[in-house]
């Protein structure tokens, strides 16, 4: 039988910026408000060969990130510092690198339906400056690809979070040991997911 919607999980790494903002509480609020259910967490300071893999487990993040940056400059009416998108993507590394390993990050598994794309959803798009209102990367941080490039550095968007639920899985493994991840009920689960809302009245 499939897994069923409910055992989705997804990986959120709350970045160094997001840890020195204070914001621990505010991220993880959101995905408890949601009705996700926390399934592990830990704090570390990753290393930069860490990252690095974190980054390139998936093969395609190079071209497909370094696409997105250009596209981000074109729909301002920006001239993208280059046509490259894999000269672009290289940079994007080589800064994330430095960003990751710059203090202790939060890492997290959070599960439930859909987990993967209801996370994305409320943590927003990638550059702060055009993340929705409402969306953690919408409401707490004010950078750009632009200030990024300007400066050197990456583009500093608080949290990471699984981009696809393939992408959940490779993550997870690189992030955390099975023993690491529990599993167990959550009451909430109940009024969430069951079919017969049967056991509320007396
Ligand atoms: O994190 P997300 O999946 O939204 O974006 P990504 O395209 O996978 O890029 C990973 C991270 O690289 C972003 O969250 C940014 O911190 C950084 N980045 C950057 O510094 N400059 C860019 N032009 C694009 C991404
Ligand atoms: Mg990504």
């Amino acid at each position: 039988m499939e897994k069923h919607f409910k055992k989705e999980r997804t990986l959120i790494v709350i970045k160094p910026d997001g840890v020195q903002r204070s914001l621990i509480g505010e991220i993880i609020k959101r995905f408890e408000q949601v009705g996700l259910k926390l399934s592990a967490i830990k704090m570390l300071v990753p290393e930069e060969d860490f990252v690095e893999k974190h980054y390139t487990l998936d093969p395609k993040w190079r071209l497909l990130t370094g696409e997105k940056t250009i596209k981000g400059y074109v729909d301002k009416g920006l001239e993208p510092p280059s046509q490259d998108p894999l000269e672009i993507s290289q940079k994007i590394l080589n800064n994330l690198k430095k960003y990751v390993t710059s203090g202790p990050v939060i890492a997290m598994v959070w599960e439930g339906a859909h987990s993967v794309k209801i996370v994305r959803k409320l943590v927003g798009g990638t550059e702060p400056l055009t993340s929705d209102v409402g969306t953690i990367r919408g409401d707490y941080v004010l950078d750009s690809y632009q200030m990024g490039d300007v400066d050197g550095r990456s583009v500093r968007n608080l949290i990471h979070a699984s981009g696809t639920i393939e992408e959940a899985e490779i993550e997870i493994k690189h992030w955390f040991s099975e023993n690491e991840l529990v599993d167990y009920r959550l009451i909430q689960e109940q009024i969430l997911y069951d079919v017969n809302l049967d056991g509320i009245l007396e």
